[in-house]
């Protein structure tokens, strides 16, 4: 890891309209943020009194470095908060979720039909045997049934494993395998750029090497549909065709795990992410309705895949916790061309748009004559996420989207904080190229190895003191990789981000300290993609680095040492590339593959990444006393 270190901050501020501030649920952040450091016990209670219990909490918080836990005792079902009370109260008719597929089609599931999916569903996953505790595989495209199938799980207590649509069959089994999960829940395709992703064949795949797997629902788009093996699959249609359409919500704990979601570690394999029902319910809605300042009114389109914890919290829990109406689409922001994005928000009267930097840069790369085509007239509140919005970037999106009118979320969290945990509240000041400032809930700080702060303009770790409600509670089966989390900065939370604070305690994030490479907002584990490419006959051993990009943030480089007699001859770059694609998904596949003879090693064995990448980014490589050579 790096020292602290010096960084010159260059400070540029917007103000909103003075009316975004005294609309704003949070109108006053300063004093939300007292009332929070004040009594934050207080603060969250106040927050969870808002959503459905079953039974109330004993105690708000348990702290018990480094195991927390949040609304002792207290009984819920997540699916109560986000349709059953919703259906009750008035939003029955309402679209809760808008599905828009790739050539035009739409669905719209309002509160009703989606709570009455979801427990057609529930009946279905239990009519196969699926029970609370019980692990289920979603590895499915953007479609309403997706998150259908991730609430039926939540009805049932079932702990849902969602594997993102773009991961190869390598990657969906060792997910599979990791989580122990009894039914995989996939479609017969995705649809991309006018194709199909052949989703099922990839599972089939996978399912070969998963011996926990029993049976696997498949979701049918494509006409005729394909044969199933009736010995292992069922039929999505057939399977909630049968179901009873009522499902009361199965009673949980506020600390039963909800879900586990697969998050790319430094070394070694993925790390699942255990997060539980109480507290994660009451971070995400109170973040999706304060941050965002989501109304009744509002139509919020978070562009993110459900396959992502972005999704998780801010397209399924957190805005259906709240009962706003959400926007999903399924394929790619530039097909059929690059004005899908911007036709879609003017047809369906966007009013919060939530989307990452890749793509804000993308369309930047476009040209404003795209989004002048249309009518962005509704959007009001527009939101980033995944990596630094670069200052370009951001006066772009501020520009050229929101009309100079709306105030742009930088959101700054990770999968483990399951919420966001930094942010620029709606209605204060903006500076590009800061996140902003804990959101109240969150105590964050940037500090030196030691944990103690360093000053503004300084670089350092950024960390998280405090527990909050929706943060990790373990990694699956690996509990000692979630005490690495408090304990490799002493009483802190790491977060892995280097980051600067300014002297009015806005906070930039530098990027990663460690070995992950966000690509394109997804986020890469360098020692994955190594192992993809050493499972090719030709490697010997490899090292992977993130080379900055101006398009997708990074990309990935790869430096790969031969076998003896192997040489890099005609083809093996594409080789290695497909190889690559085929295990972990095109997501993974590095843009450049260097041969070298030997990789820089410490004297244990452990390739210095960071050599590597200084020697590719001209940079100092800091200390090197202990490379082998
Ligand atoms: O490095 C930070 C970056 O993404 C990492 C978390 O990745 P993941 O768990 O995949 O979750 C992504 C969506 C929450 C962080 O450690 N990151 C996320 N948001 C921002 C960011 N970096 C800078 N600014 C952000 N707003």
């Amino acid at each position: 890891m790096a020292e602290s270190f010096a960084v010159k901050l260059e400070e540029k501020r917007y103000l909103p309209d003075p009316q975004c501030r005294t609309n704003a649920w949070v109108p006053d952040y300063s004093q939300a943020y007292g009332e929070f450091m004040r009594d934050p016990e207080g603060f969250w209670e106040n927050v969870a009194r808002e959503l459905v219990w079953f039974e109330p909490w004993d105690r708000v918080r348990e702290w018990n470095y480094p195991y927390a836990k949040w609304f002792v005792n207290g009984k819920l079902n997540i699916t109560a908060s986000c349709l059953d009370r919703h259906v009750a109260a008035g939003r029955k008719e309402k679209p809760a979720i808008v599905w828009h597929g790739e050539s035009g089609e739409k669905r719209i599931l309002t509160y009703e039909a989606l709570q009455r999916e979801v427990m057609r569903f529930a009946n279905g996953l239990k009519s196969l045997g699926v029970g609370k505790g019980d692990r289920v595989c979603i590895y499915m495209p953007l479609v309403p049934e997706q998150i259908v199938a991730m609430l039926a799980c939540a009805r049932i207590g079932a702990v849902h494993s969602v594997v993102f649509g773009g991961f190869g069959p390598d990657a969906l089994a060792m997910r599979i395998n990791d989580a122990g999960a009894k039914v995989l829940v996939t479609a017969d395709v995705g649809y991309r750029r006018g194709k199909t992703v052949p989703l099922r064949e990839i599972a089939n795949e996978a399912i070969r090497h998963t011996p926990s797997v029993e049976r696997v629902v498949v979701l049918r788009r494509e006409s005729p549909g394909a044969g199933l093996d009736p010995a292992r699959e069922v039929d999505y249609a057939a399977l909630t065709g049968e179901a009873a359409p009522d499902c009361p919500p199965e009673v949980m704990d506020s600390e039963d795990p909800l879900f586990i979601l697969y998050t790319s570690g430094s070394t070694g394999a993925p790390k699942g992410i255990v997060h539980t029902c109480g507290g994660y319910m009451v971070g995400t809605y109170y973040t999706a309705r304060h941050d965002f300042d989501i109304k009744e009114t509002d139509v919020f389109w978070c562009t993110a895949d459900p396959g992502w914890i972005t999704g998780h919290s801010y397209i399924v829990y957190g805005p259906l916790a709240v009962g706003t109406t959400v926007v999903i689409a399924e394929g790619t922001p530039d097909y059929p061309d690059p004005g899908a994005y911007w036709r879609l928000v003017q047809d369906l009267g966007v009013t919060i748009f939530y989307t990452a930097p890749t793509a804000i840069r993308m369309f930047m790369r476009y040209g404003d004559e795209w989004p002048a085509k249309y009518d962005l007239s509704t959007l009001r509140v527009l939101g980033s996420v995944g990596e630094p919005l670069n200052p370009e970037a951001f006066e772009w999106y501020y520009r050229t989207i929101g009309g100079e009118r709306c105030p742009i979320v930088d959101t700054w969290w990770q999968t483990e904080t399951g919420m966001h945990m930094i942010t620029t509240m709606v209605g204060e000041p903006m500076k590009p190229g800061f996140a902003g400032k804990p959101i109240p809930g969150a105590v964050v700080d940037v500090v030196d190895r030691t944990g103690k702060p360093v000053p503004p303009g300084t670089g350092g770790f950024l960390v998280i003191r405090e527990p909050w409600p929706a943060m990790l509670r373990t990694v699956h089966g690996n509990d000692e990789r979630y005490c690495a989390y408090w304990k490799t900065i002493p009483g802190c939370y790491t977060t892995g981000d280097l980051a600067v604070k300014d002297e009015d305690g806005y906070i930039m994030v530098l990027g990663r300290a460690d070995d992950l490479i966000v690509v394109a907002g997804h986020n890469i584990g360098t020692a994955e993609v190594e192992s993809a490419l050493v499972s090719h006959d030709a490697v010997a051993e490899a090292a992977v680095i993130g080379k900055p990009d101006p398009l997708k943030g990074n990309v990935i480089k790869a430096f790969v040492t031969l076998r003896v007699g192997v040489s890099p001859g005609d083809g093996l770059t594409d080789d290695l590339a497909r190889h690559v694609r085929k295990s972990l998904g095109p997501v993974a596949v590095p843009a450049e593959i260097e041969f070298m003879d030997r990789l820089p090693k410490t004297r244990s064995g452990k390739i210095m990444r960071r050599v590597l990448k200084a020697r590719e980014l001209g940079m100092d490589p800091g200390d090197i006393s202990t490379l082998e050579e």
